[in-house]
């Protein structure tokens, strides 16, 4: 476990090779067995592949076109993500009515079924990466109506999943615990 977590890396450039269904759905499975407050479950997943990225692709390209304007060469290097990308899977979590601290517990939950996910994915030789920010779209509302997810609920990360491609991965940095830590 020690090693898992230590070494796994968040991975930008794939293979076009195709992923097959088991592999999918071992990661979707090992999503499911994430630690959520109350057995809500509160977790959906979006599986895009193929035309279904064709389409993610317009609606990134109307978003960026918007935030970007002036920056084609940041546009069209984001889009080219998507066209390499042969896996994207869109995460969720359900909101509760009127309690905004189990909405936020199934955030949370959700995160987890992610790192699940993650870990998972360098278990199976994938490379993996959740984002958020630019073609991750998470803070867009073009997202969530694309894939019709319901008003109850809220994208909490875009994971993008293929066969890793040689990637010249710079040493891993990080601040130590005990800089992080304060013992009471
Ligand atoms: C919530 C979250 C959002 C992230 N969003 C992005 C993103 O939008 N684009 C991206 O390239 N990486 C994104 N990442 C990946 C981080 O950049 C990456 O984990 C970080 O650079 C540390 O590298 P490592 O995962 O290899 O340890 C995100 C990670 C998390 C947990």
């Amino acid at each position: 476990m020690y090693e898992a977590l230590k070494q796994r890396r968040a991975i930008r450039q794939y293979k076009t090779t195709p992923i097959d269904k088991h592999l999918i759905e071992t990661l979707l499975e090992v999503a499911t067995f994430a630690p959520n407050d109350r057995n809500r479950e509160p977790w959906h997943f979006y599986v895009l592949q193929g035309e279904a990225l064709n389409k993610y692709e317009e609606v990134a390209t109307d978003y960026l076109t918007e935030r970007f304007p002036t920056k084609p060469n940041l546009i069209e290097s984001s889009l080219k993500v998507i066209q390499t990308t042969p896996l994207v899977i869109i995460v969720t979590s359900e909101k509760v009515e009127n309690d905004e601290a189990a909405t936020k517990d199934n955030v949370f939950a959700v995160c987890s079924a992610i790192m699940s996910m993650w870990l998972m994915a360098e278990e199976l030789g994938l490379g993996f990466v959740w984002r958020t920010r630019g073609i991750g779209l998470v803070h867009d509302d073009r997202l969530h109506s694309f894939i019709g997810a319901s008003s109850n609920e809220q994208v909490v990360g875009t994971l993008f999943i293929g066969y890793p491609e040689e990637e010249d991965l710079k040493e891993k940095k990080r601040t130590s615990f005990e800089v992080k830590t304060t013992w009471l």
